[in-house]
């Protein structure tokens, strides 16, 4: 993959600065990821591919079991584990529910990888949205990788 065609093959960094929201776990994705933990393991995309999923607690206690136990944050996790339920995260990156997305048909054009849409998620303590997600940003990246701009690409019939 040329340079070129990476840097084009991404979303805008947002118009304005947004916080990162509030998460009921604080969860570190540069301490993680440089654990040698890959994006793969904790948000498959199951088929048809639409979402990126949420790793499930029991995926996090598999070391949590015994790392940091003494940690609220943890205490509260291998609680909520026990119970077999998920952590409630707070969305970070979300589009209309009207408007269509697929991760994997993305994750399939030459030059797109995770960060050419949410940033350099490995380099963060925590994650706030920094990439555009406006129709126009959708578009612009479209137009420079011969995507499909139709109206009807992204939004059904109504
Ligand atoms: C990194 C560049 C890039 C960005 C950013 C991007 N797209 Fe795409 N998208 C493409 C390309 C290239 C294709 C064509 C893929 C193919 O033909 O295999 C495509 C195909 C699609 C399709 C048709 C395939 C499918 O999934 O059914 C839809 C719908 C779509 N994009 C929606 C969006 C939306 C909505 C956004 C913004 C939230 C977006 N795209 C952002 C590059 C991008
Ligand atoms: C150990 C598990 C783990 C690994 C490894 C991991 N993540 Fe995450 N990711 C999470 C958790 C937990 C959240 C929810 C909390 C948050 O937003 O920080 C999350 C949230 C996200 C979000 C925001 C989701 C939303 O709701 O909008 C993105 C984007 C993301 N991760 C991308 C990545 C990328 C890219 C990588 C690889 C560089 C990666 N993650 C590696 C666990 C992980
Ligand atoms: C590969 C092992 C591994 C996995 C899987 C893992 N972690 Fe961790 N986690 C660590 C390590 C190592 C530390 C740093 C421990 C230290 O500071 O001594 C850590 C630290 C943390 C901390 C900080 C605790 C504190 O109070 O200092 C939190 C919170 C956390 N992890 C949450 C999670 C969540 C949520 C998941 C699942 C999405 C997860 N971890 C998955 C290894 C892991
Ligand atoms: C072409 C842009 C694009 C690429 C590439 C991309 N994402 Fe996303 N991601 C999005 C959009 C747009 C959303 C919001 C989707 C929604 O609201 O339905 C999102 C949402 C997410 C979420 C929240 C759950 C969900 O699916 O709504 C996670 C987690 C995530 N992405 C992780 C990743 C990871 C990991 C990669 C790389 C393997 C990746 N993304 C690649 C655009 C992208
Ligand atoms: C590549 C995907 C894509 C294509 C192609 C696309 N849209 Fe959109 N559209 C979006 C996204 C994403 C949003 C939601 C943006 C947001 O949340 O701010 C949106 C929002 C809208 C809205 C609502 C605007 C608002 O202010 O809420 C309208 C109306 C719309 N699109 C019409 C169109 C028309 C007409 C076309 C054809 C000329 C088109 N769209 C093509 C992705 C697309």
């Amino acid at each position: 993959m040329g340079l070129a065609a990476a840097l084009m093959a991404q979303l805008p960094d947002a118009k304005v600065k947004r916080d990162a929201p509030f998460q009921p776990i604080p969860f570190n994705h540069k301490l993680h990821v440089s654990q040698g933990l890959k994006c793969a393991e904790c948000h498959p995309m199951p088929e048809p591919g639409d979402f990126a999923t949420y790793p499930k607690a029991a995926t996090c206690m598999a070391c949590h079991i015994s790392i940091k136990t003494d940690s609220p944050h943890i205490q509260k996790l291998a609680g909520i584990a026990k119970e077999g339920k998920k952590v409630q995260w707070t969305p970070v990156y979300r589009i209309p529910d009207w408007v269509s997305f697929n991760h994997k048909k993305h994750m399939g054009v030459e030059g797109v990888t995770c960060e050419g849409c949410h940033g350099p998620v490995a380099t963060r303590t925590e994650l706030f949205r920094e990439k555009d997600l406006s129709m126009d940003a959708c578009m612009q990246c479209h137009r420079q990788n011969n995507g499909p701009n139709g109206c009807l690409v992204c939004h059904d019939q109504r």
